[in-house]
């Protein structure tokens, strides 16, 4: 049966005979010099691993590790943070000067980066306000002449999760249309709504995660594709032949551990009572015209026009972002949670900021 990832793949990925990286072949060779390594480790470090070898093609304990982690049995492809996860996707299932994505602006920009890079087009379908909800209608529309839709549920930079009746009415209509790519960057800090278990449902559906947010490891760049076998097979075959690096996987072996699990779940906890906090401490304030609800580990805050909060808060040392940018997002600043601390520290310095404009 023709799968939709068949029916969208470029033919010259269709072509594609994966590399056969040293890892792929291999047997149970006794003295392995097939891959031009060094074969004694030189140890820079007083670590005692040794990283002389080239690592796992797919590291497979971490996929496994990933699949417990969401309960799934599809399979799961470890890469270096969501980002390669995007670029992937739109390398493998779009064709430069030919294939479309479609995005739901605002939200992350990576996907138009990406696709801009690989002289794909996109066709944006903005939210619609003041919710910042999904034109369902748009979006189906917006598919049929897309091979993907990048949605973002918990979206960056608004924060706030897509309702999962839009987003499931979006799946039922695009079934033979585009694969419709879901980032759950955000999910640790709203983990019922994970959308995971609806690929069973929807081979259409490709979820993408990533360790760089709760998990608390951005610099170890560890992400994830979770998806049909139908789609995954095409991303097998372009995957870079080491994707992830030895001492990265040693991490992402701990974290995703039950005693990392646990310690995850504990920061997340503790990150969205801060959350909470400083939201209250700050919603009231005369030139706060919103705050909006996040389900993420940022906030989105509305200013009223004329006040430069973003600059304020960059003169007293706190860099925030400035999405001013966007239409919808006009005097609207990203504030990342950190620390109890540090949140206390903003919301002081933003109390005083008392006549703005
Ligand atoms: C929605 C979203 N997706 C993906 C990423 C990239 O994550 P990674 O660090 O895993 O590449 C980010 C980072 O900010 C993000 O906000």
């Amino acid at each position: 049966m023709t799968s939709l990832a068949d029916k969208i793949a470029p033919d010259n990925i269709k072509k594609l005979i994966p590399y056969q990286s040293a890892r792929r072949i291999g047997g149970s060779g006794r003295l392995w010099l097939n891959a031009n390594e060094l074969e004694q480790p030189l140890h820079f470090s007083d670590q005692q691993n040794a990283y002389h070898r080239y690592p796992d093609f797919l590291p497979q304990d971490i996929a496994r590790a990933y699949q417990d982690y969401c309960n799934t049995q599809k399979p799961v492809l470890a890469v270096r943070g969501a980002d390669e996860a995007i670029d992937l996707l739109v390398r493998t299932f779009c064709q430069p000067g030919k294939s479309r994505i479609a995005i739901c602006s605002p939200t992350y920009a990576m996907y138009e980066f990406c696709a801009n890079s690989l002289d794909v087009e996109t066709i944006d379908v903005p939210l619609l306000m003041p919710n910042f909800s999904l034109d369902v209608d748009g979006v189906v529309r917006a598919a049929k002449s897309a091979n993907l839709v990048f949605l973002c549920s918990p979206n960056n930079p608004t924060g706030q999760m897509l309702d999962q009746q839009d987003v499931l009415s979006v799946l039922e209509q695009t079934q033979d249309q585009a694969l419709i790519v879901i980032d759950q960057a955000y999910i640790e800090f709203e983990l019922e709504e994970s959308v995971v278990s609806l690929i069973d449902q929807y081979p259409n559906l490709v979820v993408i995660r990533t360790l760089s947010k709760a998990f608390g490891l951005a610099a170890v760049r560890c992400g994830f594709i979770i998806s049909d076998t139908s789609v995954m097979d095409y991303l097998n075959r372009i995957v870079p032949p080491y994707p992830m690096p030895d001492s990265s996987a040693e991490i992402v072996l701990d974290a995703l551990s039950p005693e990392g699990l646990a310690k995850m779940e504990r920061s997340t906890d503790k990150l969205i009572t801060t959350k909470n906090w400083f939201v209250d401490q700050i919603q009231s304030l005369s030139w706060i015209e919103k705050v909006y609800p996040s389900s993420t580990n940022f906030v989105l805050i509305r200013t009223r026009p004329n006040v430069d909060l973003f600059n304020y808060l960059l003169k007293a040392g706190i860099v925030t972002r400035n999405q001013s940018h966007e239409p919808s997002l006009k005097h609207c600043v990203r504030i990342t949670i950190g620390s109890q601390e540090s949140m206390q520290e903003v919301a002081t310095i933003m109390s005083r900021f008392a006549n703005p404009v």
